[in-house]
């Protein structure tokens, strides 16, 4: 996204994060962790960077890091990718519980292919899913993620606002805890590593 839209999604990102607070100290009682029972993400199917098909199943087991961006997104999306590489490096061999997670909000744009070459500036870990434009508007509305293209000077010239927001799933799929923008790799390796 650009500079002054990440602005604004730090803002939405911060109004979320209160719900999302107020929600967890209102249901405290309610489930097991933390963040249990709280309503967000579920059964996807999408095409990794490798062109092979990829579902939320195909995770269990391991803790996930989602985060929703796009390869041409010009500042914010290759920021937050470098801190969570950084996290997870952090936490050396326990980072294998770990699987960061990259959907694209630009399915149009990000073929398998771009998603392979682009991911890899950010290491080896990373996951990269695509889809069908219907296949990401899904998903992107299960992990309550908003996004728009902005058009450009020409056709294929759009940027995209999309929301900024970290999300780290448990084992069994559920939402644990989430990441707002400018979050630092450490205080994300250390408050993964309290969950690992
Ligand atoms: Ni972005």
């Amino acid at each position: 996204m650009r500079r002054e839209t990440a602005v604004a999604l730090i803002a939405a990102s911060i109004v979320l994060a209160v719900a999302l607070g107020s929600w967890l100290v209102l249901n405290r009682g309610s489930g097991s962790g933390p963040g249990a029972g709280v309503d967000i993400g579920g059964p996807f199917a999408l095409i990794d960077q490798h062109g092979r098909t990829v579902i939320d199943r195909d995770f269990q087991g391991r803790f996930k890091i989602v985060y929703f961006g796009y390869t041409y997104c010009p500042d914010v999306c290759p920021t937050e990718l470098q801190t969570i590489a950084e996290a997870l490096d952090k936490l050396g061999n326990k980072a294998d519980a770990v699987a960061p997670i990259f959907i694209t909000v630009d399915p149009e744009r990000d073929t398998p292919k771009v998603l392979a070459a682009y991911l890899k500036n950010f290491g080896p870990r990373f996951i990269g899913l695509t889809g069908t434009p219907e296949q990401i508007a899904q998903v992107a509305k299960k992990y309550r993620v908003y996004y728009a293209k902005s058009p450009g000077q020409g056709p294929n010239d759009y940027t995209i606002d999309h929301t900024g927001i970290v999300y780290f799933m448990g084992p069994n799929g559920k939402f644990l805890t989430h990441f707002s923008l400018n979050t630092r790799p450490d205080e994300m390796a250390d408050k993964i590593q309290s969950y690992l």
